[in-house]
Formats: C-alpha cells, sequence, structure tokens
C-alpha cells in the first residue's frame, strides 16, 4: 500500500513537471482530489481493513491527501506568479517617455481685439449688449435717419431676406433698438459687437462679413468733449499711450456732427510712411453726436437727452496692431497664420 501511495505521489510529481497552465492543473486537482480518483479508490479499500489498520492507513491517507493538495498548491502559486509577471512585462508603461503634445488653441485675433475693446469700456460703466444679426429694415436703417431711398443706404449694399428684413450691415442698428428697449427712457451706456454683412467683394481690404463694436451713451449734458474724452481714452488704451489723437468732421447721418478718429501713425510716429499713407495718421473709428432724429424715433426727447455713438472695425484695429495687411486671413483659417497667435507657440 505504501509503495502505491508513494508511486501515486511520484506519478503526480512528474505530472506537474510538465503542468504550464492553471486549466490544466485544475484538471490534475479533481483527477487526483476527486472521489473517483487515485485517493478515493484508495480510501474505499478502508472497509476490509482491521481497526488497528484502519488507523494507520487513515492516517497514511490523510497525509497523502495534505501531500498532494500541497503539491498542487505549490504548482498553482508559482503558476499564478509566472502569469501575474507576464502581464506585468507585457503592459508595463514607461512614465519616463515624453507625452504627445497637448495642443492649446489661442485666443483668435478678432476675438482678441473685442474682448480688450470689453474690458476697456467694462471698466467705464459700459454694458456689453447683443442684437440679431437678421435684422430689420427699421432698425438698420430707418430709424437711423436712413429712410427709404437715402443716399447713403448705397454705401452700405445690403444682403435683402425680404423687403423688411436683412443681414445687418451696421451694429448701429442696436442702438436703435436699446434705446426703444429701454422704457423708462433713462440713461444708458453700452456697447455692443457683432458680425455684420455688406455685398462687398472679398479682396484684401473688403470682407462680406465682418465685426463691429458700436457703442452708445445717452444722458442729459452729454457733449461733444465726453465723445473725445472717451475715445482719446480708447484710443490711447488700443494703439499706445504715446498716440496723438485727432478728430476730423465727417458725415453719419445717425450723428450730428459726425466725427472721425485718427491716431498719429504707429510705425512712422507721423512722419508719413506706407502704412499711413504718407499722411502720418491713421483713420480708427467713426462717431458723432446721436442725431436728434434717431433720438425721437428711439422715444427719446431730444431736448432734455443728447448722447454720442461710435462704431469701431475690429478687424482694422487688429489689422493695424498686429501688422496683418490682408483681413481674408481672419477668415480662412490658415494655421500658419493662426498659430502667431497660439498661446503654446509664443504668439503676439
Ligand atoms: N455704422 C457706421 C458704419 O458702418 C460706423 C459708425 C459711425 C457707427 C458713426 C456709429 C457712429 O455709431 O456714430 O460705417
Amino acid at each position: 500500500m505504501k509503495e502505491k501511495m508513494e508511486l501515486l505521489k511520484k506519478e503526480l510529481k512528474e505530472k506537474l513537471e510538465s503542468v504550464s497552465d492553471l486549466k490544466t492543473l485544475n484538471e490534475l486537482k479533481t483527477t487526483y482530489l476527486g472521489k473517483k480518483g487515485p485517493i478515493g479508490e484508495l480510501s474505499s479499500m478502508m472497509g476490509s481493513l482491521s481497526i488497528e489498520e484502519k488507523k494507520n492507513f487513515g492516517k497514511a491517507l490523510n497525509d497523502l491527501k495534505t501531500e498532494v493538495t500541497a503539491l498542487l498548491e505549490d504548482v498553482r502559486v508559482s503558476l499564478e506568479e509566472k502569469e501575474l509577471n507576464r502581464k506585468l512585462e507585457s503592459e508595463k508603461i514607461d512614465v519616463t517617455l515624453p507625452s504627445t503634445k497637448v495642443r492649446v488653441g489661442g485666443v483668435h485675433p478678432i476675438t482678441r481685439v473685442i474682448e480688450e475693446v470689453e474690458d476697456l469700456f467694462i471698466s467705464m460703466g459700459y454694458d456689453v449688449v447683443e442684437g440679431p444679426e437678421v435684422e430689420e429694415d427699421l432698425y438698420n436703417f430707418e430709424k437711423l435717419n436712413l429712410p427709404k431711398g437715402h443716399p447713403a443706404r448705397d454705401s452700405q449694399d445690403s444682403f435683402y431676406i425680404t423687403n423688411e428684413l436683412l443681414l445687418r450691415t451696421q451694429t448701429s442698428a442696436v442702438q436703435a433698438r436699446t434705446m426703444e428697449a429701454n422704457k423708462e427712457k433713462g440713461p444708458i451706456r453700452m456697447i455692443c459687437p457683432g458680425k455684420t454683412y455688406r455685398r462687398d467683394n472679398d479682396d484684401a481690404t473688403h470682407s462680406h462679413q465682418f465685426h463691429q463694436i458700436e457703442g452708445l451713451v445717452v444722458d442729459e449734458n452729454v457733449s461733444l468733449a465726453d465723445l473725445k474724452g472717451t475715445l482719446e481714452v480708447f484710443a490711447k488704451k488700443m494703439f499706445g499711450e504715446t498716440r496723438e489723437v485727432r478728430f476730423r468732421p465727417s458725415f453719419f447721418p445717425f450723428t450730428e456732427p459726425s466725427i472721425e478718429v485718427d491716431v498719429s501713425c504707429f510705425k512712422c510716429g507721423g512722419e508719413g510712411c506706407s502704412l499711413c499713407k504718407g499722411t502720418g495718421w491713421i483713420e480708427i473709428l467713426g462717431s458723432g453726436m446721436v442725431h436728434p432724429n434717431v433720438l425721437r424715433d428711439c422715444g427719446y426727447d431730444p431736448e432734455k437727452y443728447t448722447g454720442f455713438a461710435f462704431g469701431i472695425g475690429p478687424e482694422r484695429v487688429a489689422m493695424l496692431k498686429y501688422g496683418i495687411n490682408d483681413i481674408r486671413n481672419f477668415y480662412t483659417d490658415d494655421l500658419r497664420f493662426l498659430n502667431d497667435f497660439n498661446r503654446t507657440e509664443g504668439g503676439k
């Protein structure tokens, strides 16, 4: 019997040597420790033994079971260890490898100018308002002292949708809307940045879609001096403290008087160069005192209230500030251009 047990162990040990996976190991375990296995067979022989023999045999059988279990367990542990090592090896991560470059976009130059202008005017107590891009002729023209047939409409060739609806040609439409919406007819201080549209052929200085930032102040006793002071602050903030600012008479139907604002050329300092076309001055915006007709048509009493308004072209400001010479660059999504304004690549 003893030999049989030894043989059984030897045989198991040999088999275990060639076991390379847990599945085969489990099969061996069932074979050896199962009821119908060799150990089971041995224990079924117990019945025919005397009490004394049973004692010894029982003990030997238990020892055998323990040994077989231990042998199987040893192999299981070593197989599992091998499996774990294999996994660790194949799923190894080299934490010292450089990561793939994360590209962080930059703020588009137009947005940048708009945000800079917003910050400045917010600091002076202005609200930032919005208006619709599909606009009524009423607000885009009529209430701005541009009745149907007015010759100044020709300079703003428009995308009409119906007779009374168009893509707004100017953010000035929001002046009229803001005044009209201000039920109390109290003071207003607002700017309105947004997209505008005109039927222009796109070239280096024209785009059928562009931006404007409208500004409007309405209150009692607002004077031309307020307009000049405000726009001088704006011009110096955007183009440099050492710039000189010049106010020139002009014409806009919705303002009287109308004024255009120039700054001394920041390329030549005023001596005359290609940027300022030899004049030493660069025009930056249009403005004026709100026309009494506009105030009246929008519900304000021109005897009591006065106001000033201005219109800034962010494209023009960005082109001047950043030395961009083709307006189409803003809209063609060319990365060679946009990367100049990319935070991660040392943009402007
Ligand atoms: N809307 C004008 C334009 O498109 C710009 C402008 C000029 C706006 C004078 C104003 C202003 O508010 O007072 O040419």
